[in-house]
């Protein structure tokens, strides 16, 4: 195999982007066009304000500040991206089917053959495609069909090379990633190819992080790492309600556990519920495949992840209201945070939209404050789950800009995503501007508890016994 001189990637979005960016960083040899059929997408990507690249992550403004326009390009020109390149990502969405067989579970696969069959009529040299999106163990084989399908006399191998990047530390986990997943076919032309995938890893990684296997296990091993991880959250989860009845700590015994480094300290943190475009769609994905195969017993145990999480949003707005009397119409409640995680901009599945929604059917309004999510963001988030008229939402739903401002006249502040600086809040100011009781949720168990209560606070958090 030669030396990959043009890499392009199709889908400039959480994944494309920042993979890209460290990909062309780290290979200055080798040109990386990013590609997107959002027009918008891609003017943000090459705006010269860096504070507007389409993807909020630490680090990532700087990296392509570096390398945008010497090695790394944004555009639309899908069809030159493909023609030009010796190795193609496909990383565009993989969201759960919404219409028709598998309609709420399966993986809408719809982008991905959209792009193997534009690659198939654009291609006019050998190619190898690489799987970056998430897919359901065996889409590799449509993709080579569809391919295969032109018989123009190339000669194509299809690569999964899954990504295992968290939003919010995207930069981090690729640099310094615990390893990378290339699946393969064991033909010598699918080993050419991990060979050629391999090596692009290796501008940064040690060669021993860089594991390969067939191409089933690579689609199969996606699934089942965010499927552990989330399983770890649920577990935890269910374990936090248990601790609310009977007066132990949810973070000690994550604490007791986590010490064993058999379990380890790890994703053991009791919260509001994961968020997020992909733990729950990469679950139900997996049901879906084991119900398909008639394994009805494992897809039970898998689905029952899911059925814990909504479990854990329902009742954190559920404790809400009981807490504040039973009542909360016409209430002031003040969200801080409404994005899926810290340090991201990313809001898909956020718990904040479905305790909003929640709250806004007992006719609460709710005001939120984010250091990263835009109105538009928030509104949107609502009307898409399509409860009510977006008038009615946007009547309940308010944005605000500040903290402090928020919380005046508040009857109740629920914190609902981890951002440091609520940590550092002023919370003796707040307390004094908010109605009495000023009641506190701490959906993350990130504040001071004994603090707070001194302070006069009435506090709410998982996996703690009322006192
Ligand atoms: P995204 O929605 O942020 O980006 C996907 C992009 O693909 C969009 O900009 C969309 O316009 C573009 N697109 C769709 N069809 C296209 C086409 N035919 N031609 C050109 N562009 C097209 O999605 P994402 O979060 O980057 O996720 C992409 C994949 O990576 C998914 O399969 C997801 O499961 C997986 N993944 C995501 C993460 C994450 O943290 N977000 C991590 C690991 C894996
Ligand atoms: C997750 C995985 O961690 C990545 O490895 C994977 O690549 C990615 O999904 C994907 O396939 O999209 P991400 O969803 O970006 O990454 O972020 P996580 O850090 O995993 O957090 C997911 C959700 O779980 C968040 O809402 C977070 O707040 C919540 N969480 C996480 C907890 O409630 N408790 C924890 O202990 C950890």
């Amino acid at each position: 195999m030669k030396d990959i001189k043009t890499i392009s990637c199709i889908g400039a979005g959480y994944v494309g982007g920042p993979t890209m960016a460290v990909i062309a960083l780290k290979n200055p040899h080798i040109r990386v066009n990013v590609v997107d059929i959002n027009e918008e997408k891609i003017r943000l990507w090459n705006s010269d304000n860096l504070d507007e690249l389409p993807v909020y992550e630490p680090g990532l403004a700087d990296i392509v500040k570096k390398v945008r326009n010497k090695n790394l390009f944004f555009h639309t020109d899908i069809n030159q991206a493909i023609e030009d390149a010796e190795m193609i990502f496909i990383s565009v969405n993989t969201p759960t089917k919404t219409y028709g067989v598998g309609k709420g579970m399966a993986a809408d696969l719809k982008y991905v053959e959209l792009c193997a069959r534009q690659i198939a009529d654009v291609a006019k040299t050998d190619k190898i495609v690489v799987e970056k999106s998430t897919l359901p163990v065996r889409t590799a084989s449509s993709i080579k069909r569809i391919l295969a399908e032109q018989n123009k006399g190339l000669t194509y191998s299809v690569l999964s090379n899954p990504e295992f990047l968290a939003e919010g530390t995207a930069i981090k986990d690729l640099l310094e990633a615990d390893r990378v997943l290339i699946g393969g076919e064991e033909s010598e032309n699918g080993q050419k190819a991990i060979e050629a995938l391999v090596k692009i890893y290796e501008a940064w990684l040690p060669r021993e992080r860089i594991l390969t296997t067939n191409v089933w296990s690579s689609e199969l091993s996606k699934l089942t790492a965010n499927a552990f991880l989330a399983q770890r959250i649920s577990s935890i989860n269910a374990i936090s309600v248990l601790c609310e009845k009977t007066g132990a700590d949810v973070d000690e015994v994550a604490r007791a556990i986590g010490s064993d480094s058999r379990i380890g300290p790890k994703f053991l943190k009791a919260s509001v519920g994961f968020g997020g475009s992909c733990f729950q769609k990469d679950i139900l994905n997996l049901v879906y495949l084991n119900r398909f195969y008639g394994l009805n017993e494992a897809a039970d145990y898998w689905e029952q992840v899911i059925i814990m999480n909504d479990y854990q949003k329902h009742r954190f707005a559920a404790n809400m209201v009981s807490s504040m009397f039973n009542t909360v119409s016409g209430k002031k409640i003040v969200f801080y945070g409404w994005a899926f995680k810290k340090d991201t901009n990313d809001t898909r599945e956020s718990a904040a939209i479905y305790i909003a929604d929640q709250l806004i059917d007992e006719q609460a309004e709710i005001h939120v404050y984010d250091p990263k999510v835009s109105h538009r963001r928030m509104q949107q988030d609502l009307y898409d789950l399509n409860t009510r008229p977006e008038a009615e939402n946007d009547q309940y739903l308010h944005f605000e800009k500040d903290p402090y401002e928020a919380i005046r006249g508040a009857h109740a502040v629920a914190v609902i995503t981890e951002w440091d600086v609520f940590k550092s809040l002023d919370w003796q100011k707040i307390y004094k501007a908010m109605k009495k009781p000023a009641f506190i949720f701490d959906g993350r168990n990130i504040l001071d508890h004994e603090a707070l209560r001194e302070i006069g606070f009435e506090v709410t958090a998982i996996g703690k016994k009322k006192v």
